[in-house]
């Protein structure tokens, strides 16, 4: 399944913010997206970058002045309003919020986005001092109530030195923004998909738990895949080091038996539940109300006892439910067994002894074994394409 940005037309506003570097970046992302991009610098971004650095990324025309007799625009100027599918400015000073909201076009982009009725994204860079002021603030209020997504900004190190909320956010996630908007109508519009991720902490004292290696990317690769077909994600998600990912509701649990009951909540209403975590098949009998002390013994046991079956325990025969089994033996044989006794619609399988494959990497091999014994080996592949094999097969059940 392609990215949602493939052979879409994209506008690409970039204004005079220090963090014009951070454009560059994503223009290189949008064309490695399959993005036809178009970029407009505004005059103040050309102290900043240049036009070669885009060109060169895009390999089309750079767009910084509406009079040029050489730019298409001289003819028609609102021919990019027309054929983008979707606008992003990023970053966007103080400056371009403002004469958006006020419905000013005194140059390409503003006379772009004024002109256009594709979908826009905003994403503000500025000194926190800037964005917080009072005009900005209504600005931006009135371009959230205009429709206008708003990405960003993100707290953290301004250019000024200063710490606060007015940095660019990433190029990756003003991606995932795009890929939302433009795959909202997409084939799983509509549907409901609950998402677990993680490796769950089985507390064993105040600051001791039992986990796994398990680091989440593929239960949120299958999340932002689905999101980007169009549909209501919820994720319940373990620890994990993973940023937030946009559009989708992340709840966020810390042990197998929290994972049930939000899982049994998240099912109500749910067209499929795909369980990705690695959950702790066991957990300490009793939680230590206090640190553990060091034994003068060379040994310590520990009573455990079995978590309960999450998956096993939805019942509801409408809902499409996908396991997810790591093996490092008689992966197929387990696999199977798993199926049956979870009453699944198919298992995900992945030896974790595998090269580029389970834990921590951003490749998986994965083996789908179904409910009626067919087996499917497919070959390596990025988790988020994985994500899209397994969510093929989920649409199949529908
Ligand atoms: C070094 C430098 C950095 C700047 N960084 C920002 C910024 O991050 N955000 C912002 O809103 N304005 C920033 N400005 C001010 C804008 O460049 C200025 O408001 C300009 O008129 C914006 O024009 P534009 O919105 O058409 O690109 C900066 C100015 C300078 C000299």
């Amino acid at each position: 399944m392609p990215s949602p940005l493939n052979n879409k037309r994209v506008v690409l506003g970039v204004t005079g913010s220090i963090a014009c570097y951070k454009a560059a970046d994503l223009a290189s992302k949008l064309v490695q997206n399959g993005a036809l991009v178009d970029v407009i610098l505004t005059s103040a971004a050309t102290q900043f970058v240049s036009e070669l650095t885009f060109r060169s990324i895009t390999h089309r025309s750079v767009f910084t002045d509406l009079y040029s007799s050489e730019s298409e625009l001289s003819i028609n100027h609102v021919a990019l309003a027309e054929t983008a599918d979707i606008i992003v400015v990023a970053p966007t000073t103080a400056n371009t919020i403002a004469k958006i909201a006020n419905g000013i076009s005194d140059d390409v982009l503003t006379t772009t986005i004024l002109a256009t009725r594709a979908p826009i994204i905003i994403a503000p860079a500025m000194d926190a001092n800037m964005f917080d002021n009072a005009a900005t603030q209504a600005n931006v209020t009135t371009l959230i109530t205009r429709g206008v997504f708003i990405a960003g900004p993100a707290n953290g190190r301004l250019a000024s030195g200063l710490i606060g909320q007015g940095r660019m956010v990433e190029p990756s996630n003003i991606i995932s923004s795009a890929s939302m908007i433009l795959g909202k109508d997409g084939d799983f519009s509509g549907k409901k998909i609950v998402v677990s991720a993680g490796g769950t902490e089985e507390a064993i004292d105040p600051v001791r738990n039992i986990t796994n290696r398990s680091s989440g990317k593929m239960g949120y690769a299958i999340a932002e895949a689905a999101r980007d077909r169009g549909a209501i994600v919820s994720l319940v998600a373990a620890p994990n080091a993973l940023p937030k990912p946009v559009g989708i509701l992340v709840t966020k649990i810390q042990s197998a038996e929290e994972m049930k009951k939000v899982i049994a909540t998240e099912c109500d209403g749910a067209d499929a539940l795909i369980m990705a975590a690695a959950v702790a098949d066991w957990r300490p009998l009793k939680k230590m109300d206090s640190k553990a002390k060091k034994s003068t013994s060379d040994t310590w046991s520990l009573e455990l006892v079995k978590n309960p079956d999450i998956i096993g325990s939805i019942k509801n025969d409408s809902l499409i439910k996908v396991g997810f089994a790591a093996e490092s033996e008689n992966l197929i044989e387990n696999s199977k067994t798993k199926v049956k006794s979870k009453n699944l619609d198919f298992i995900v399988a992945n030896d974790i002894t595998a090269k580029d494959s389970g834990f921590s990497v951003d490749t998986n091999k994965v083996t789908i074994i179904h409910s009626n014994g067919n087996i499917e080996s497919l070959p390596l592949m990025s988790k988020y394409d994985v994500a899209h094999s397994i969510l093929d097969r989920v649409k199949s059940g529908f």
